[in-house]
This record gives C-alpha cells, structure tokens and sequence, in this order.
C-alpha cells in the first residue's frame, strides 16, 4: 500500500464519459493507485458523476492541493463522490465520521497492549492516510468540537507529524490527501442541521480548494434512479425528480423545513418496485402509481409534522396532475 501512483487514466474512461477528445483526454488524466487495498472504498456502478466535479477534483487528485472540501445540503453525494473517486483511482480512504464526542487523539492513534504485556501502537486514520499514503476523510467536519478543529489546523498543512506516545515521525507520503464534507459549512440554512458547528474561519482557509455540492440536474437524478432501482418505469422515476425538485425550491424559499434528497427518491424508487414486482409495461407504471402514497409515507412523510404533509401532498399531487400519472395521494 505504500507505492507512489505509477499509472495514469483518462477521466473519461473513469467516471463514464463520453470519449473527450485527444487533447482534453490528455489533460485529463488522473493518477492510478497499484491496488488491491482492504482499504479502497467499494465500487458503485450506478454513480452519476458531473464533469464539473471532476474537474476540481483533478487538481486534487494530482496533488495540486492537498485539502479538499465538498460542502451542500444533505443527500447531494458529497461523502459518495469522494469514495466513488477513490475506487476508481484504487486510492485508499481512511474514514472518520465527525461527532461531538470525536477527540483529536482518536484521529492521531493508541498505545495497544500486545499479548506479550509490552505496548505498542495503532495508527488513528489521520495518521494511517499520512503514512501509507491515501485519503483521510473527515467526514461531517462540521460536527467537530473546536478543540479538535483547532489541532487540526496544524495537521492538515505539515509535511510530517510527531506521535508524542512514541517519538515517532511520520512524514507525509507523497499520496497523502484530505477531504473534508459538510452540510451548511457557510452557516447558512444551519436551521435545518442542528447539533452542527460553523467551523472556525482558520480551519476553513486549510481548503483552499473546495465544491459546493448541489442537487443533480433532473435528467442526472432519473439516470441515477433508474440504475439503482433496477425495474423503475421511466415515467415514474421522472415523476420523483420533478416532485424532488419542486419540494427542493420550496425548502430553499423556506416553505418546508426538509427537502427530498436523493438518498429519499432512491430509497421511495426501490420501495415502489417491491410493489410491482415483476409487472412490466403499462401494469408496471400502474402498480408504482398505486403504490406511490405507500412509499412516500414509508420513506419519509411519517417523520414530518402534519401541516408539512399537507403541503407536500398537494405539491405531489399538482405534479402528478401535470405528467397525467394515475397517482392518488390525498
Ligand atoms: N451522483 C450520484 N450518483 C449516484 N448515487 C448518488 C449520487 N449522489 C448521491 N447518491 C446516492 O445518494 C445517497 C446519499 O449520498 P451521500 O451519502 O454521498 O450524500 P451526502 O451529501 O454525503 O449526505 P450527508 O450530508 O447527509 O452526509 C447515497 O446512497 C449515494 O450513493
Ligand atoms: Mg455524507
């Protein structure tokens, strides 16, 4: 796991792009690790990715920047992007979701006790990644105490590391990268994301290149749905987008405290092909339809207050009036 980067690809050929012409092709090549690694992230073949995305992300994977930071509401595919990046570049990832309770040390590693009663050490992530040469993502950074946030900042622009229980210098390998996510890491729309803190303005100026993730176009999230609900009749899935992007804006204009997030029309998608089973066609559609207000309450509605349920039925209702779908909600 320790080797340099030694071969290169293509960023078409990586993320499923059309072919780029010669030149593009050539400029947009990205660093390959040797893999396997236990630690590369699985593959997921149903990951849509937005050329502008990758496009940032090049500069980060060719070492351009070290620090990455992917900041966008819930569900946008901030922490996905990273690790579906990292399985097809065969870089490992060493992940730490961030909580309130997280200590900086648990980043750094611990004294073990080894069989034989003498002591020895584990690396946390931060360290493994700068090591062995990989991903360090710190994930939800924005659940960070400011404690830990603080001895951050040292860490994330050193070259090397020394392990105050051992002695030991790290030195950071030449691989060694950083990503961080977060919701509402501007502090804005933070409302919706309670518990979370507006890290400190010095951690932030570490990422000096970043994403702001935004939902995925309607056509992006139907290809999306339809790859990762394996049955979806079109029209249906184009009915979830439409609805997705419609309670998106009215949660943007503050007229529903949550919005529909991908990982909830994927979730409501799967549901409704469990209920058609393997009905094809027309029968298909129908069954979906009818099963339309079943997999909303399932996957989401039960959690919301009843006047936001109202809201989003009506909502839901007016598209499906709109795309002539048989779907009954209210
Ligand atoms: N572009 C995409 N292609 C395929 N699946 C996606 C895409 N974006 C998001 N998803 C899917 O949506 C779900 C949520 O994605 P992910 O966990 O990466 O979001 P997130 O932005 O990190 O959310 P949170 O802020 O809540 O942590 C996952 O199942 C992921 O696979
Ligand atoms: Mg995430």
């Amino acid at each position: 796991m320790t080797q340099i980067t030694q071969a290169f690809a293509c960023a078409d050929d990586l993320f499923g792009f059309p072919r780029f012409p010669d030149n593009v092709r050539e400029a947009s090549r990205f660093p390959m690790k040797n893999g396997p690694s236990l630690f590369v992230p699985d593959r997921d073949d149903a990951y849509v990715f937005r050329k502008d995305h990758v496009r940032i992300i090049q500069f980060w994977a060719v070492g351009a920047e070290k620090n990455i930071l992917l900041q966008g509401e819930t569900g946008t595919g901030k922490t996905s992007l990273i690790e579906q990046v990292a399985a097809r570049l065969q870089w490992p990832t060493f992940t730490v979701g961030c909580h309130g309770g997280l200590e900086f040390q648990e980043l750094i590693g611990r004294v073990t006790l080894q069989p034989d009663g003498s002591t020895g050490w584990a690396d946390g992530p931060l360290i493994a990644a700068m090591r062995n040469g990989g991903i360090f993502l710190l994930d939800e950074m924005n659940f960070l105490k400011p404690e830990v946030a603080g001895g951050l900042n040292t860490v994330l622009q050193a070259t090397s590391y020394t392990v105050p229980e051992t002695g030991e210098t790290v030195w950071a390998h030449p691989d060694f990268r950083i990503a961080a996510t977060g919701n509402a890491v501007d502090g804005v729309g933070k409302g919706a994301y309670r518990g979370t803190q507006t890290p400190n303005i010095a951690l932030l100026s570490r990422f000096s290149l970043g994403i702001r993730v935004s939902y995925m176009s309607i056509q992006d999230e139907q290809k999306m749905i339809e790859a990762k609900a394996g049955g979806i009749a079109p029209s249906v899935s184009a009915y979830l987008c439409e609805l997705a992007d419609m309670v998106r804006k009215s949660h943007a204009e503050g007229a529903l405290k949550a919005p529909m997030s991908p990982r909830e029309t994927i979730s409501c998608a799967r549901r409704l092909t469990a209920y058609s089973g393997n009905l094809t066609g027309d029968d298909a559609v129908q069954a979906q339809c009818n099963s339309m207000a079943n997999a909303l309450e399932m996957t989401f509605l039960f959690r919301w207050a009843p006047e936001e349920r109202q809201e989003f039925l009506r909502a839901a209702t007016s598209v499906a009036k709109r795309l002539a779908l048989p779907i009954v909600l209210e």
